[in-house]
């Protein structure tokens, strides 16, 4: 036999014998793994929910129900069980398995002397392997009871049968590719090759293949997390967001920047009130920060504010459920002026929305929002708890506060998000300082817009104004060897909705807001709910109902179109004028249709909290979003949660970035009145079949794609450029080490 062909024979031997031997290896190895990869998981998620858990046990065993449910919608938790310290069952999920009552889990805990503060078994139910992982609650740990978390193994079966496929599949790839490799070797270059391979297993040649093989474990890595992730299943959770951010930013605390707070303290004549503001940032983000915890840095607004912080200007939120902080910075008037209402809302705003309203650049406002960045920044900076803090910037109010904190925080991952449109490049031209905001934009990690053309928008700004590498493979800005990515990221809603729990079934919301309104019980209701902004097309909304009456003289006396209106930016000229001109198309329409009593435009011109604005969403026929130009416009996500019915017609504008994800929507031009008039008169007649159809498709879609999942995917991304970043590092410090070496 050739020489050659027997050297072949023994490679292949020798790789089914390794083959043979990494397998059984491999299954106990990824078993253990597994195991330990469930149970830390659970670790997470009790810890994450320990605070709550122990304000709730012995007082609220309902609301500890509720925490364990939160706890078991991770799909590999079968059932969680909080056990008293004699054995007792305070609450368990419906799914918790009975074979696991507390007294045997307690009891076996005892007699094989388990620690108290967290302890593990394996074993096996009819169903497959299970893991039991214990925890104690209280402190000292055990002091209050147990936290029992029952994994469901069997996936780790269907992994290690996948796992093997894949092993042996590789094997017998590499022994292919070994096999030519050996025989052309062997025709050609024989000797050469075997000097080559003599070096390469020797000292001298095992550096060059180390990184090879990092790199490839690092790929595995990452491979077997996704595929674990899409196996669980699409949906995104507060607790599946907090694992990923335990995961992958190594748990730091997150620190948002936004100009609106999520709580305002205002002093009435009963006290202080809290309220929740009318504004689709805060709407988007503050579920995630009940999810992650943290600091959220913001403009102290409210009448009572001073008087609810400590001594550093911090105060617990949510009230009575505290699991972050508010930071208030508080501003001048001047400053205010300048920054949020001048620069903002009269520049950027107008600027950024096709909405006829011209921008208002002055001096003096930029030179405030310049400062007022700064301040802003330096809150932040104070607040991390680290030098590579993960820190969230929200909005147009602070484009040059990510280039300031990074100048303070060369390592920080800022994640920027800007919550309205980007123009395009004409547009942006106009700005005379557009150099300096997208220089300071440039700061970021990541920049987040809600489409892909505002993306694009943002890229050909960069590509006009500024001198740096744009990566349009990766859709990155290289400057140096900082890159930032820009990438969409279509923003939502929680979900569940944490407000309906406060809100009355669709029937008693129908009847109840009717009676409030003075209407009968079968009066046809539209509804609208907004700031009182001109970028939200209400006068086109009322002209449209006016074109549907007009149309149909069947809804007159009928038809009712209600529009929750809050104030907004009140200082602004043109929101002044525009507020005047909506309650005068309101009156002439009134005026046209109106009889006795009825009136089919309800103009209520007040902040409305969200448990109202949700008994509205139930009560309406129909929602109709009528925006020029909106970057997403969480209104309409909002109205397709609050109903669990089925049913309702959202009527979309489709100059909003919601009409994208929401194609099941009524889609319109809101500057087409007739068109728009139609949709009206279509939706009221719409059958429920098709309406069920309709809603239960932007139901599964809003479900989907909820809020947790937007800042998990650039938390991902995020960490992913981060880890780039980081090995490029090691590789420039790695380089150097070898230059000094080897001059
Ligand atoms: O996307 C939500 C948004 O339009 C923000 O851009 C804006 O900051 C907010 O709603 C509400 O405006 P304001 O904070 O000025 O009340």
């Amino acid at each position: 036999m050739p020489r050659s062909l027997l050297l072949l024979a023994g490679l292949l031997g020798a790789l089914a014998l390794l083959a043979v031997v990494g397998d059984l290896a491999m299954r106990d190895t990824t078993r253990r793994w597994f195991e330990r990869d469930v149970d830390l998981r659970s670790r997470l998620a009790v810890g994450a929910a320990r605070q709550s858990l122990e304000q709730q046990w012995s007082s609220d065993p309902a609301g500890v129900a509720t925490t364990l449910r939160d706890i078991t919608r991770d799909e590999r938790i079968m059932g969680a069980a909080a056990c008293l310290p004699e054995g007792k069952t305070l609450a368990t999920t419906e799914l918790y398995p009975r074979e696991f009552s507390c007294r045997l889990v307690l009891e076996r805990r005892r007699q094989e002397e388990g620690s108290l503060e967290h302890w593990t078994l394996s074993t096996e139910l009819p169903s497959g392997p299970v893991l039991l992982s214990v925890l104690g609650v209280g402190a000292p740990p055990g002091s209050l009871g147990e936290v029992v978390l029952v994994h469901d193994l069997s996936f780790v079966q269907r992994r290690d049968a996948t796992t093997r496929r894949f092993l042996i599949a590789s094997y017998f790839v590499l022994a292919l590719v070994t096999s030519l490799v050996t025989l052309l070797g062997a025709r050609f270059a024989w000797r050469r090759w075997r000097r080559e391979m003599l070096r390469a297993f020797s000292g001298e040649g095992r550096r060059e293949f180390q990184p090879l093989v990092r790199d490839v474990r690092a790929l595995l890595d990452r491979l077997a997390h996704e595929h674990g992730h899409e196996a669980r299943g699409g949906s995104w959770s507060p607790a599946r967001l907090r694992e990923t951010l335990a995961r992958y930013l190594e748990g730091e605390r997150v620190v948002i920047l936004a100009n609106r707070e999520p709580y305002i303290h205002d002093k009435t004549d009963n006290g202080v009130r809290v309220l929740h503001p009318a504004s689709g940032l805060v709407t988007a983000l503050e579920p995630v920060m009940r999810a992650c915890s943290g600091v959220w840095v913001a403009h102290g607004s409210g009448s009572a504010d001073r008087d609810t912080v400590d001594a550093h200007d911090r105060v617990r939120v949510p009230p009575g459920e505290e699991s972050y902080l508010v930071r208030r910075i508080w501003l001048s008037e001047e400053e205010e002026n300048g920054y949020y209402y001048g620069f903002s809302n009269e520049g950027l705003w107008p600027l950024c929305h096709i909405a006829h309203a011209r921008p208002v650049f002055r001096a003096e406002d930029w030179a405030q929002y310049q400062a007022v960045n700064q301040r802003f920044a330096d809150a932040v900076c104070d607040e991390v708890d680290s030098d590579d803090p993960i820190v969230l910037v929200q909005d147009y109010h602070f484009a040059l506060a990510p280039r300031m904190i990074r100048k303070r925080l060369p390592r920080a991952t800022i994640l920027t998000f800007w919550h309205i449109p980007w123009p395009n490049v004409e547009r942006i031209g106009i700005c005379p300082w557009r150099e300096e905001i997208l220089t300071g934009l440039l700061g970021s990690s990541i920049l987040g817009f809600h489409t892909a053309q505002h993306c694009r928008n943002f890229i050909e700004s960069i590509d006009a104004f500024l001198e740096s590498r744009i990566d349009r493979e990766a859709n990155a800005i290289v400057q140096g060897h900082r890159r930032t990515l820009v990438r969409p990221y279509p923003i939502s809603i929680e979900w569940p909705v944490h407000w309906l729990d406060q809100v009355p079934p669709v029937d008693e919301c129908r009847r109840s807001v009717r009676a409030e309104l003075g209407l009968p019980a079968d009066a046809l209701l539209g509804v609208g709910v907004d700031r009182l902004d001109y970028t939200k097309g209400i006068e086109e909304r009322f002209a449209a109902v006016d074109a549907l009456l007009a149309g149909h003289d069947e809804l007159r006396g009928r038809f009712v179109f209600v529009q929750l209106a809050a104030p907004s930016r009140t200082k602004i000229p043109r929101y002044h004028e525009l507020n005047e001109r909506v309650e005068e198309v309101a009156r002439t329409i009134n005026a046209r249709w109106g009889q006795g009593d009825y009136q089919p435009i309800r103009l209520l011109h007040a902040h409305h909290e969200p448990a109202t604005v949700f008994r509205y969403y139930r009560a309406a026929e129909l929602c109709y979003v009528s925006s020029l130009h909106d970057g997403m416009n969480l209104v309409a996500k909002e109205f397709v949660a609050a109903r669990d019915d089925g049913l309702g017609v959202l009527l979309l504008s489709q100059f909003t970035g919601a009409a994208r994800d929401l194609t099941e929507a009524l889609i319109v031009n809101p500057y087409d009145t007739q068109q728009a008039a139609n949709a009206l008169a279509a939706a009221l007649q719409m059958p429920e079949s098709e309406q069920r159809e309709r809603m239960l498709s932007m139901r599964r879609m809003v479900a989907e794609f909820n809020v947790y999942r937007w800042a998990g995917r650039m938390i991902i991304d995020a960490a992913e450029l981060r880890r780039r970043e980081r090995m490029a590092d090691r590789l420039t410090s790695w380089r150097g080490a070898l230059a000094l070496e080897h001059p």
